[in-house]
């Protein structure tokens, strides 16, 4: 194998690309080989662009590399990055453009690379060994053939909706004319990626072959392809089929296809996203076209979303998750987290049974322990449940979730406790109960078992106060419900020790979730912002607003719920508890609505679980009338001045004033974590980036105005937070960029 370095060509990232002739079965193949030194993934940067257009400029005349001579047979796309192909375009460079025609320009000539790719006169394999995404996929279309690894690590897709854009090289054009529209759609319109099996059978890859065998699978499927009756049988292969095929060829068939995806789009996105909707246009213009006219139509829409300030907030997110994925919990590398084999849960309640599921659904032996058996028979069931669906689902086969089921375990005593390397109880919100409880456990438990508390609110310093090693005590606050919720709030307390704070961040991310370390105060970081706002729901009730147009301003501002739906959910005793513990801590702004004091002792009124709260929750939903009639006595107050914009302004900035707060007291390190901990533990709406997000749109004065007024109409719990005036006198924002 001869091997010649283009050091001459690539200047600076001269050993980025690597292009290597071999002879194959007396077939002279190029292996164009991407490695972008001193980083953990290949992007496709400007640079590196422009080095491939370099390269496909030389391929396309000189058809070889010498010193070998004779013509080319194929050239192979590859990376030698472990478990990355090419994870896409530089996001970097995309979050800095602010000008249309500037985005507008690099679609084009990022375009302009991979037709040279298309267009070079022999075949084209991309052999994808672990991420091909965005750019990535985008190259692989661009080849003639695709093969991938059948590693864990291999995921293919174009996510670019996810960033608030479109894919802008091609990917609209070149993906659903390889394998159909229907077929690519969910690709590109719900940014999902897929598995190389997956991929193999929607045929975005023509093959999908053993890891282990990587190189030789490939060069054999190099063989294959240089055979053009065998190649003539790979790309058939690709071919839409029976109906399908019917309605992708007519146009009256097209015409439904789009209608559809167009609903379908409105749906999910509630019209808040306009990238699915614009690729659902690229598609549509392209697909009769050619790619040429296609990809011309497909840069103009991207160039448009990419300078969208939804766009940059949800980039903004990509790199707080990206850097969530290297967090641990901000602690020292010298610091070893517990190994998590086996883990007791204290309650089998809601969330108790939730966790449990989650533990043995990682494989870690969970002893489930109540104080009534019918509690634990109900978290086991709702364990089944889950993995009932999986199985469904096809996540699952049965037998997987018989042995995971065989992880869970449960009774009313200590059993198995001394084995445990973790407790987590999640018992009623009582902080003696739980006192007590915690005390119990430490006896029988290892000195080392890390104990952890799933409380919504309550002090984890206090909590530790009577325990024999408070060291190894801590929160870890998980969001209803546990299997769809993906925050965790890690609390340590005032002697928790530095290994328990990481077994936990390391604990909840084996679980696939994302911790965020927050400071121990009433509520922690998430609650104490949004039992405000579920409380400020209630006085708009008080002072004349309706159940369903408080919750529809909200859905409409993009929350998955309204406030008072929230509520139901959660459960209206669990949220007044909290709000209840927020009053005690901060005092007077935090005075629970009176008509929430009513309701609370209203009998039965406890949101979904029982079937009433704010709504009836039969097969439909319907507004609960008991609750106007219970709290009539307020609702004559103020009912001047209620308007939606009104309501909207309250609900909204009673949090924002909050979040001000908790970052004056460093509850959360930053806004960019607090604002991910709001969209991953509420659902706040990611286009809109966070609450801090927010204000910096907004501008600080402006909130800090808007804040007092409603301060000298409201009282109290509106009075701006110091940290909203120091921005606003600043001139400054919470975000640099
Ligand atoms: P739940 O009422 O559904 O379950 C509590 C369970 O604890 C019951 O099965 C009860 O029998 C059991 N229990 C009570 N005392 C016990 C004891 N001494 N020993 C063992 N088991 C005992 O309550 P839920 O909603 O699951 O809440 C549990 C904890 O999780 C609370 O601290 C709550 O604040 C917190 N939390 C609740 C969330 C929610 O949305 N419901 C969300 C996040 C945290």
């Amino acid at each position: 194998m001869k091997s010649e370095t283009l050091s001459n060509t690539l200047s600076d990232i001269h050993s980025a690309i690597t292009l290597t002739e071999k002879t194959v079965n007396t077939f002279k193949i190029m292996y164009l080989t991407i490695d972008v030194p001193n980083e953990k993934v290949n992007t496709l940067t400007t640079p590196i662009m422009t080095a491939l257009s370099q390269i496909f400029k030389s391929l396309s005349t000189t058809q070889s590399t010498p010193p070998l001579s004779g013509a080319l047979s194929a050239l192979i796309i590859q990376s030698t990055k472990p478990g990355i192909f090419i994870a896409g375009a530089d996001i970097n460079e995309i979050k800095e453009i602010t000008d249309k025609e500037e985005a507008f320009g690099k679609a084009r000539s990022g375009q302009a690379v991979l037709d040279q790719l298309a267009a070079l006169p022999f075949p084209t394999i991309a052999a994808i060994r672990g991420a091909c995404l965005g750019g990535g996929c985008e190259l692989a279309l661009a080849c003639d053939y695709r093969i991938a690894s059948d590693s864990s690590r291999t995921i293919i897709g174009l996510p670019e909706v996810n960033l608030g854009i479109i894919p802008g090289f091609g990917g609209t054009q070149r993906l659903p004319k390889l394998i159909g529209i229907q077929r690519a759609a969910p690709i590109i319109l719900q940014g999902k990626a897929i598995n190389a099996k997956k991929a193999y059978h929607l045929k975005l890859v023509d093959d999908y072959v053993s890891d282990a065998f990587f190189e030789t699978k490939r060069d054999e499927f190099i063989t294959l392809i240089l055979d053009p009756l065998r190649a003539k049988k790979v790309r058939k292969k690709r071919e839409v089929k029976g109906f399908a095929r019917l309605l992708e060829r007519t146009i009256i068939g097209r015409f439904l296809i789009f209608y559809q995806m167009k609903k379908m789009v409105m749906k999910a996105t509630k019209g808040h996203y306009p990238a699915p909707l614009s690729a659902v246009k690229a598609i549509r213009y392209g697909y009769c076209k050619s790619v040429k006219k296609g990809q011309l139509k497909e840069a103009e829409l991207f160039s448009k979303l990419a300078i969208t300030v939804l766009s940059k907030h949800l980039i903004q997110l990509f790199f707080t998750n990206e850097s969530l994925k290297k967090y641990e919990g901000d602690v020292s590398n010298t610091v070893h987290a517990k190994h998590i084999k086996s883990g007791s849960v204290v309650g089998a309640g809601l969330m108790g049974g939730g966790i449990a599921w989650l533990l043995s659904s990682k494989n870690i032996t969970v002893r489930l322990k109540d104080i009534q058996w019918e509690a634990i028979i109900q978290g086991y069931d709702a364990a089944k449940k889950v993995y009932d669906g999986w199985v469904k689902k096809r996540r699952l086969k049965p037998f997987e979730r018989d042995q995971k089921m065989l992880k869970l375990s449960g009774g009313l005593d200590f059993t198995g406790f001394n084995k445990a390397d973790i407790v987590i109880e999640a018992i009623i919100e009582d902080i003696n109960v739980k006192k007590s409880v915690f005390k119990d456990i430490e006896n029988h438990v290892s000195d080392t078992t890390v104990i952890a508390s799933n409380t919504s609110a309550l002090s984890i310093t206090e909590m530790a106060t009577e325990l024999k090693h408070p060291e190894r005590f801590i929160g870890m606050h998980f969001f209803s419900p546990v299997n769809r919720m993906p925050l965790v709030e890690v609390i340590p307390g005032e002697k928790t020790s530095p290994e328990a704070i990481k077994t936990i961040v390391m604990l909840a991310k084996k679980l696939k979730k994302t911790p965020i370390v927050v400071q121990n105060c009433p509520g922690f970081l998430v609650n104490r912002i949004l039992i405000p706002y579920v409380n400020e729901a209630v006085y708009c009730l008080q002072d004349g607003a309706g159940i369903t147009e408080i919750d529809s301003i909200m859905t409409a501002f993009g929350m998955p719920l309204g406030p008072l739906a929230l509520a139901d959910e959660v459960g209206l005793d669990v949220g007044y508890k909290v709000a209840k513990i927020l009053e005690l801590g901060y005092g007077p702004r935090m005075t629970v609505a009176p008509a929430f004091d009513v309701l609370h002792n209203q009998q039965g009124l406890l949101g979904k679980k029982v079937g009433k709260g704010f709504y009836t929750h039969g097969k439909k939903k319907h507004v609960n009338t008991e609750v106007m009639t219970a709290i009539q006595i307020y609702t004559h107050i103020n009912k001047t001045m209620i308007s939606p914009k009104h309501i909207l302004e309250r609900l909204l900035l009673i949090m924002v004033n909050e979040a001000a707060r908790c970052l004056e007291e460093s509850v959360v390190a930053s806004p960019a974590l607090l604002d991910m901990a709001m969209i991953m533990g509420t659902g706040f709406p990611p286009f809109r980036g966070g609450l801090c997000r927010y204000v910096d749109e907004i501008g600080a004065d402006k909130i800090v105005d808007q804040l007092s007024k409603l301060s000298d109409q409201l009282g109290e719990r509106f009075i701006p937070a110091e940290g909203l005036k120091a921005l606003s006198n600043s001139k400054t924002k919470y975000y640099s960029s």
